[in-house]
């Protein structure tokens, strides 16, 4: 069997880009290991930027697979005192609110049921074969037994624990990572934002409330790393969120799941090696205080996929040998803000291991955002992914 492209895992990564192929006529395939009803399901990310927005309004694509304008204010709540920070963007539309698993539903139904595209869910054993002057192999199992697809270009976007990494020689790729040594609880509710969406900083460490729906928002509350279920019952949840926002008339609601993240920031240079090229998770990881997962993903997948389709369909492959030199300098960029904003959030309140200074050092970069006009602006280009 052959296609152009074949594309490992239907994240956020895999499923844009392969749409964004099918709508320009190059055939790729899509393996993913888990099933459809899986993948649709999988709750993370909540929020498109602006830049990523303006991506699919190129595609035409925003409004069948994006939901509406996010609110375009911060709540930064330091001790419950709240200070709230407007998102000024002069050009085009603000970000979106739209779940992963939302983004991933309309992806599909674009993809699969609309434009026949070739997505082949619950794959395993993949394997990636990338040598020098050949068209690369890639062989993988089905119920049906053994298959091998010979193809042009391979793309990882099977996240952080993937196969496409991993079949990357020893000594090509540098890893680049920072530890913040604590991790956050997050915890999806039946209860919506009701005002701002919220970065609360407090003196019992940092809570955040950010939306996920009419009904639904995902609180993500600061522990330690070796926290785990046993440590967190629904009751100590609530408490602890009343107790950072100082805010008593929070009522308990229903709690539907709770996951454990370090907090970590990591990655991978070059993104890419012979046929094979990274995106997404596969290549970087951000502390989700920046909100920047997904953006970034998309980010990669706007500069990967115009690279693509000048090698596929106009015989010019510059833009794709220069794919990790054009997007890392931007994913440093927001690794950098992803860093700013979880240390404000957590030393602007926590007396923590680094001692009164770098707590006092972190209110100042908050009570900056409020008092000079170029800190808010900048800010504000973090926060529309368009700097
Ligand atoms: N074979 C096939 N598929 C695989 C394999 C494998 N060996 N390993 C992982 N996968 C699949 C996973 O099941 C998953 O569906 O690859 C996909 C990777 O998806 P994500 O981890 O969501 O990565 P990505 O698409 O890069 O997402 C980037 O967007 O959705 C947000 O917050 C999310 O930060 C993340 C970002």
């Amino acid at each position: 069997e052959e296609t152009k492209v074949v594309i490992i895992g239907a994240g956020v990564s895999g499923l844009t880009l392969a749409t964004f192929l099918q709508k320009s006529g190059v055939a790729c395939v899509v393996l993913e290991r888990r099933d459809r009803a899986y993948t649709e399901t999988r709750q993370r990310a909540g929020v498109v930027d602006a830049r990523a927005v303006q991506m699919f309004e190129r595609w035409n694509m925003a409004d069948r697979l994006l939901s509406g304008p996010v609110a375009q204010t911060i709540d930064y709540r330091l001790n419950g005192h709240s200070r709230i920070f407007e998102v000024a963007g002069e050009d085009g539309s603000p970000g979106r609110f739209c779940t992963q698993q939302m983004l991933i539903i309309n992806l599909l139904q674009e993809l699969i049921d609309n434009m026949a595209g070739d997505v082949r869910f619950e794959v395993t054993d993949v394997v990636i074969q990338n040598e020098e002057d050949q068209h690369p192999l890639v062989s993988y199992s089905d119920a049906s037994g053994s298959h091998q697809i010979r193809c042009d270009y391979i793309i990882g976007c099977d996240g952080d624990r993937g196969v496409s990494r991993a079949s990357i020689p020893q000594g090509i790729l540098t890893r680049y990572s920072h530890e913040f040594g604590y991790a956050w609880l997050a915890a999806l509710v039946e209860a919506p934002v009701t005002g701002n969406p919220i970065m609360g900083i407090s003196d019992y460490g940092c809570v955040a409330q950010l939306p996920r729906g009419p009904h639904r928002s995902r609180y993500y509350l600061q522990c330690a790393l070796s926290d785990g279920h046993e440590d967190w019952s629904d009751e100590r949840l609530w408490n602890e969120i009343r107790l950072r926002l100082s805010d008593n008339a929070i009522e308990n609601a229903t709690v539907h799941d709770k996951f454990f993240v370090p907090l970590r920031s990591v990655v991978y240079a070059p993104m890419q090696y012979r046929n094979l090229f990274l995106a997404g998770d596969a290549a970087h990881l951000v502390p989700p205080a920046s909100a920047k997962g997904m953006n970034l993903a998309l980010f990669d997948i706007d500069i990967l996929s115009k690279a693509l389709l000048g090698a596929i369909l106009d015989q010019d492959k510059t833009a794709l040998e220069n794919y990790s030199d054009t997007v890392l300098p931007h994913i440093w960029n927001y690794q950098d803000f992803s860093v700013w904003m979880t240390d404000m959030m957590h030393d602007a309140g926590d007396p923590g291991q680094h001692g009164t200074f770098r707590q006092m050092t972190a209110r100042a970069r908050l009570d900056n955002l409020f008092n000079s006009p170029t800190a808010a602006r900048m800010h504000s280009e973090y926060q529309r992914g368009t700097n």
